[in-house]
């Protein structure tokens, strides 16, 4: 983890928390110290993590056997398994705007030609697009595939999450997907949820939990495929996927009216 200049290891990092909960290595002890405060809330959180992956597994795997060739993969993250390139064999770009992350998306798909990699920011929709990373490997005038998944939740509502969707979904064409999950405390007592929420505070990006219905809202312009917007765990699960969910997931394909 050396000369990444733009590292910050002075406080805790919502990737490479994320990455400690997946049983990752790349997180700091300044990561682990608020990432166990989280275990100790609400201690299902690794297993939660690992449904939300495979929330984002089979969504992939299930739009590239209905023929995507291109996916735009917003907030990567840390994970080193299952992802979205090893679930397709179309055009891939990952995006994050963590440095750790980039590095370790730069190195995982090192010398693949269908793969790119772009440090940028969800919060500037057209700056992202015109990234040469984004802007010279996918063709916008073919259906692409947006991926925001585990990622929304830490935009706050100060930052319209809906209006930075819908500029990205704008510029795709027909046929065009959304993939989101996001976190939410339906149902959570307010102790905990709030005794979480303190924690993030604390961190790089802090947690904007949603209920449903505003997380339904995300998918303006798009029409969800079956089953909806359901618990993680009940998007299409195969055989002997974990169920704990700490999120709602959906798929949709861009509405023909938008
Ligand atoms: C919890 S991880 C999710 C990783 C992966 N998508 C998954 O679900 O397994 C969230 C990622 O979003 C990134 N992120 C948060 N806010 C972002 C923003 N405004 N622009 C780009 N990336 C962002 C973080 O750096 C982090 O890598």
């Amino acid at each position: 983890m050396t000369g990444l200049g733009d590292v910050d290891s002075s406080i805790p990092n919502v990737a490479r928390m994320y990455d400690y909960y997946l049983g990752g290595y790349h997180n700091f002890a300044v990561d682990r110290e608020a990432a166990e405060k989280i275990l100790a809330i609400f201690p299902d959180t690794p297993a939660a993590a690992r449904t939300n992956r495979r929330f984002l597994q089979r969504a992939v795997r299930h739009l590239a056997e209905a023929g995507v060739r291109q996916f735009l993969d917003i907030g990567t993250g840390l994970p080193t398994q299952g992802n979205v390139h090893e679930m397709t064999d179309g055009k891939v770009v990952y995006v994050d705007n963590d440095p750790v992350a980039v590095a370790q998306a730069r190195s995982l798909v090192d010398g693949l030609d269908r793969v790119s990699v772009a440090c940028a920011d969800l919060r500037e929709p057209e700056a992202l697009l015109a990234d040469p990373a984004v802007a010279g490997h996918l063709d916008f005038s073919q259906p692409v595939a947006i991926l925001m998944v585990s990622i929304l939740h830490f935009v706050p509502d100060e930052a319209h999450p809906g209006d930075l969707i819908a500029r990205l979904r704008d510029a795709t064409a027909p046929g065009s997907h959304l993939v989101v999950s996001h976190l939410t405390l339906d149902g959570v007592p307010a102790a905990p949820a709030a005794a979480g929420q303190q924690v993030y505070r604390q961190s790089s990006a802090p947690i904007v939990p949603r209920s449903k219905a505003a997380i339904a809202d995300l998918f303006a312009g798009y029409d969800l495929l079956d089953p909806g917007l359901v618990w993680l765990g009940d998007w299409r699960p195969d055989n002997g996927d974990e169920q704990v969910s700490h999120g709602y997931g959906g798929v949709g394909v861009r509405a023909i009216r938008s």
